[in-house]
């Protein structure tokens, strides 16, 4: 214990007196030898720490700030459409349109996954799944669900809120068959987030299906398909190596509610919006 903290304050001077003379935005490979060693112990059955109150990565500088004059449209969908087009220009980003999405249970229990936007529109944001998966029961109780891209190197966020629906079962099936054969066969074979005996299980029933498709279409699995979220809530954020961060977040009021908040401004297509403090 006394050697534990010994060593803890020993790396918290390195660290300190490093970060003087450096500057340096990311753990040095010394302080990470050094973090990795003493405060990252791999065993499970050893109690470990890691400390790291010093990562701590630079965004965008002052001048490169985030200001209302530089949207590009009052309408959040437009706007992200912009954003997320600079997202795919930027080849440090491998899947732009990977996006966490949160679901709740009906009394309130949160759970968050990646999934892979498919499409998005005045409508809404599209995505596919297993209507039976544990996003799925989830979503079917308590339609509520949010939506967060990040874009570590342009250092974007973007949180979209709203209410989810299944969309029309052709316009699933029509995606569905537009996707390679093996992973239309992987979504028959997997019934998502239940338990299964071993890794083999899936691989013999895959091979059994491809066996059996060899030659024909697959049917899409009446417990697959997508969902679409309609966004009433769209922010976009961008962060500043300062911590100002900027944030611009688009409401769409319910019908009836017409009255503008404090600092909160007409948009447009039936949005407003406001700036909020970071
Ligand atoms: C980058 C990425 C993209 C993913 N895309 C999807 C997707 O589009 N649809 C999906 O059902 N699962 C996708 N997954 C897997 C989910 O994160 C998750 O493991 C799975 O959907 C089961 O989630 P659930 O048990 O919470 O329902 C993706 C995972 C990653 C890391």
């Amino acid at each position: 214990m006394m050697l534990r903290i010994l060593l803890h304050n020993t790396l918290k001077t390195v660290c300190e007196i490093d970060t003087y003379f450096h500057s340096h935005v990311y753990l040095t490979a010394r302080q990470l030898a050094l973090s990795s060693q003493y405060f990252c112990t791999k065993s499970t059955s050893h109690s470990s720490a890691m400390d790291l109150s010093d990562m701590r990565k630079k965004y965008k500088g002052a001048e490169e700030c985030f200001e209302e004059d530089q949207l590009v449209s009052l309408d959040p969908i437009k706007q992200f459409g912009d954003w997320f087009d600079q997202a795919t220009k930027c080849r440090e980003i491998g899947e732009p349109n990977a996006m966490c999405l949160a679901t709740s249970t009906k009394d309130g229990r949160p759970s968050a996954r990646m999934v892979l936007l498919k499409g998005y529109s005045d409508q809404g944001f599209r995505f596919f799944t297993n209507y039976e998966s544990r996003k799925g029961g989830e979503l079917e109780s308590n339609p509520h669900a949010c939506l967060c891209f990040y874009w570590e190197p342009i250092n974007r966020q973007i949180r979209i809120e709203g209410k989810v629906k299944r969309i029309p079962y052709q316009s699933s099936c029509d995606y569905f068959h537009s996707r390679p054969k093996s992973s239309q066969i992987g979504a028959v074979v997997s019934r998502q987030s239940t338990p299964v005996p071993d890794r083999n299980c899936l691989r013999q029933k895959n091979t059994e299906l491809e066996e059996k498709y060899k030659d024909t279409d697959v049917p899409m699995p009446e417990y697959w398909g997508g969902y679409i979220i309609i966004p009433n809530l769209i922010e976009f954020w961008q962060g500043q190596t300062n911590r100002l961060h900027d944030r611009i977040v688009f409401k769409r009021p319910e019908t009836g509610e017409s009255v503008l908040e404090e600092h909160q401004h007409p948009a447009e297509a039936g949005w407003v919006y406001q700036r909020l403090s970071p």
